[in-house]
């Protein structure tokens, strides 16, 4: 298989932690529903390409994502996994969270919204109404001893209300800090981001005391910045990177919203940069093939059709 030249850049990481959620911001989206057989042989495959962190499913209403509506069958089915990869799920409440724990899941996440549009159409609240209803969970889920993601949607822009101010970001992730995440995630759900805001995002979080080294980003790729957006982040002090097995996703409660960052590219480019991210692009390409195939329909990752021939 073709792999690219190696050439480090000084300026940015040694080591990458990719965050990856195909079984969930990638399933969540898919018109027909996957069987929970062929989503575990999915996240296991995920695994066993190198993947440590792989986002499984969501204990959200089944209504709401019935893509995802078969949690409880699915999480079991990855127990085998939990002592080498961190699985977290998606918790919008204390009811999603009792479903998860039921279960033994160790990481959560609770997802918030940068503007009032999308928290209405995601989780039928106000920002504050949401933030409200995470806060038990938050502190539920550390007294249990999880991890917990906050993540933030609409970081960028959003379809109903366009630009979004930064100050509105910044106000949403000093709550998610305050209430005890560990970590958040900045969430351009439509993938309308280009560089230099996310490196003015960055700068504006870093000077209101939002450390760095919390921050993931998550990048959707609609109008294909997924990856300088990332390159960019990264440069910035970030390290975690939010990507997408075979570019799949999208978002059901944000229309304009395609996939995410495809891994693979994701991991072409800092294999080149010569940045660690244990994963093995050679099985992942491999792992994505499988699924375009499960799904009846080709990647669109650039990079999975370069490394799979596979018709453009
Ligand atoms: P609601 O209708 O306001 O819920 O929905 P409620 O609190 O009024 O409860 C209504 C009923 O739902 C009750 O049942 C609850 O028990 C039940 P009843 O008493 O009527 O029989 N219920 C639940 N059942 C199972 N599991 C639960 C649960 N919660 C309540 N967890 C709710 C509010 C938050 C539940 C709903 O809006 C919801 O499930 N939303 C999830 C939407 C979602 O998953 N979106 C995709 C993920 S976010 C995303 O993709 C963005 C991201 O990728 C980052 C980015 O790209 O920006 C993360
Ligand atoms: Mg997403």
């Amino acid at each position: 298989m073709t792999l690219p030249m190696v050439v480090k850049d000084p300026r940015l990481p040694a080591r990458v932690r990719i965050y990856e959620v195909g079984a969930r911001d990638g399933l969540q989206n898919e018109k027909a529903t996957v069987r929970t057989e062929v989503k575990a042989e999915f996240i296991h495959r995920l695994a066993s390409a190198g993947l440590r962190t792989v986002e499984a499913t969501s204990f959200v209403h089944p209504k709401w994502v019935p893509q995802l509506a078969d949690a409880e069958a699915l999480f079991p089915q990855l127990q085998d996994l939990a002592e080498a990869v961190r699985l977290p799920v998606l918790v919008p409440n204390e009811k999603g969270l009792d479903r998860a724990l039921a279960l033994g899941a160790r990481d959560v996440a609770v997802f918030a919204s940068a503007t009032e549009s999308f928290a209405r159409a995601n989780l039928n609240r106000t920002v504050d109404e949401a933030l409200a209803m995470f806060e038990p969970v938050v502190t539920r889920a550390r007294a249990a001893g999880a991890h917990v993601r906050g993540y933030l949607s609409m970081c960028f822009g959003d379809p109903w209300e366009g630009a979004v101010p930064a100050a509105q970001v910044t106000r949403v992730c000093r709550r998610l800090v305050d209430m005890g995440c560990d970590e958040l995630s900045l969430g351009d759900t439509i993938g309308v981001a280009t560089p230099g805001q996310v490196a003015a995002l960055l700068r504006d979080l870093n000077d209101a005391g939002i450390p760095t080294d919390r921050l993931g980003v998550h990048f959707h790729d609609t109008y294909g910045q997924a990856l300088s957006n990332t390159l960019t982040a990264l440069r910035h002090g970030v390290t975690t990177v939010d990507a997408s097995a075979g570019g799949l996703g999208g978002c059901p409660y944000a229309k304009s919203a395609t996939g995410n960052l495809a891994t693979e590219d994701l991991v072409w480019m800092l294999d080149g940069l010569g940045i660690d991210t244990g994963v093995d692009l050679t099985r992942l390409t491999a792992t994505s093939v499988w699924m375009a195939e499960q799904l009846g329909r080709p990647s669109p990752s650039r990079t999975v059709r370069a490394l799979s021939h596979q018709e453009q």
